[in-house]
């Protein structure tokens, strides 16, 4: 084992399969920049009570899972857990919100809960997010979901699907919390999960137990005790979805683990990845900004989605793709005046776009046409003493073996032209 390792939980991503997750966060930022989401860039670390307000204080991430620190000037930071409440935090600091409304924004990049660490679960993860600030229109809770859903399918998913339900609001909550703590008093249950009914009593209904599930079959729902208004703002974003043809299944007991959601909540979830199968997830966020701070009381909705987790569903679906070739043009030079022409001619042929390697370390021409062969590349170009005092290189196609010579004084030219046919044919 070598002396130093990763810290627990932290995955790390190399070539060749850091294709596959380069892949997974340029479509869905692809997807979100289809829409108008604009790139915002979130700092990696905010002020503690950021997170402890935004997120909540209940909920596991912040009581349990946050990297909290003192910096060297004694406040209190912490590494971002989630992405939603940096966000807003910007929002309101930069008055984006007097602007054009909603204000859509999309951010990738890693995140930090100190979880414990297992296939799918990770201390570092990585998100690409999207917010839509400033609308409460069902339409836009559609069209979050969507993007998402395009996403999902534009990386060729096909074995996921989302569930959704609504939390209603803030108003609509204490009545039924009221019904369900009454229903849940009335049940046997063990010490631990009491105490968790008494902090968040949903969560009892999104206990995977049989024994729990048995018990709460008959609980009183939110979903049956919505006000008319959030029950209307449910039906129409079901039906923007039906019409946009996303299929998605009602799951009145989906619990999500931040406390800011209202209205809409959803989850994309994977079959084919065990216990950590929530691909992505998300929803409506109506009281977060005046929770923040804000002078007005925008409301929100927006997505996170898994990178870590949607590399591995592709892995699961068999959909995850061979790493690109990184270079389309091999350098294989015999000797030093070779080495140091062909070092010339690599930069030039890349400052014309075209990505070019070079057998570097002196490794005989066997080991530096295996390199070449293995590079990916198209085209070797193969240079020596003898050529060199031609004036001329060898290029040598590598998918179909045939070699012809091309002037040194006019390589770049040649080259690019060679390419450009390769890449028509
Ligand atoms: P979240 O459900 O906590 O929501 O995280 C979103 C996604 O990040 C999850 O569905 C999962 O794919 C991935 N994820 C979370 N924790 C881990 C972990 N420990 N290891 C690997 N992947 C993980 C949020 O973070 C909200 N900010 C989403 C949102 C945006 N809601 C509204 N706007």
């Amino acid at each position: 084992m070598s002396e130093f390792q990763a810290p627990r939980g932290i995955p790390d991503y190399y070539p060749p399969r850091s294709a596959d997750f380069t892949r997974v966060r340029n479509t869905l930022t692809a997807a979100a920049a289809l829409a108008g989401y604009g790139h915002i860039e979130l700092p990696v670390f905010e002020d503690t009570a950021l997170f402890a307000r935004g997120v909540g204080e209940s909920t596991d991430v912040v009581s349990k899972e946050m990297y909290t620190f003192a910096d060297r000037g004694d406040r209190s930071v912490t590494l971002r857990p989630e992405g939603t409440a940096g966000v807003m935090r910007t929002v309101i600091q930069h008055g984006l919100d007097r602007g054009q409304l909603p204000v859509k924004l999309c951010y990738s990049g890693p995140f930090f809960r100190y979880e414990k660490p297992q296939e799918g679960r990770y201390r570092q993860l990585q998100q690409v997010g999207v917010e839509a600030i400033g609308v409460d229109d069902p339409a836009i809770d559609a069209e979050v979901i969507a993007v998402a859903d395009e996403g999902f399918r534009r990386l060729g998913l096909t074995g996921y699907r989302l569930e959704l339900s609504s939390l209603g609001t803030a108003a609509d909550r204490p009545g039924y919390r009221k019904l369900l703590q009454d229903f849940l008093d009335g049940l046997d249950l063990d010490e631990a999960t009491r105490a968790r009914a008494a902090i968040n009593p949903l969560r009892v209904l999104d206990d995977k137990r049989p024994e729990v599930r048995e018990m709460t079959a008959a609980a009183p729902l939110l979903l049956d005790h919505l006000s008319e208004e959030s029950a209307e703002h449910f039906a129409a974003v079901r039906e923007h979805l039906d019409r946009l043809g996303v299929a998605y299944v009602i799951n009145p007991r989906l619990v999500r683990g931040l406390d800011y959601y209202t209205k809409t909540t959803f989850e994309f979830v994977h079959d084919g990845l065990g216990a950590q199968s929530g691909i992505g997830g998300g929803g409506r966020y109506d009281g977060l900004m005046r929770q923040l701070g804000g002078k007005q009381d925008l409301s929100g909705i927006g997505f996170g989605i898994g990178v870590d987790r949607t590399v591995l569903a592709l892995r699961a679906e068999g959909v995850a793709e061979e790493e690109p070739a990184r270079c389309r043009v091999f350098g294989v030079p015999m000797g030093a005046a070779a080495k140091s022409e062909l070092v010339v001619i690599a930069a030039k042929l890349r400052a014309a776009g075209i990505a070019v390697d070079l057998a570097y370390g002196d490794r005989g021409i066997k080991g530096a046409m295996k390199a070449a062969d293995r590079s990916g590349a198209t085209f070797a170009l193969v240079l020596g003493e003898r050529e060199l005092a031609e004036g001329g290189v060898e290029v040598k196609n590598l998918t179909d073996g045939t070699q012809e010579r091309v002037s040194l004084s006019n390589v770049v030219e040649e080259i690019r032209l060679l390419v450009a046919e390769s890449e028509r044919a």
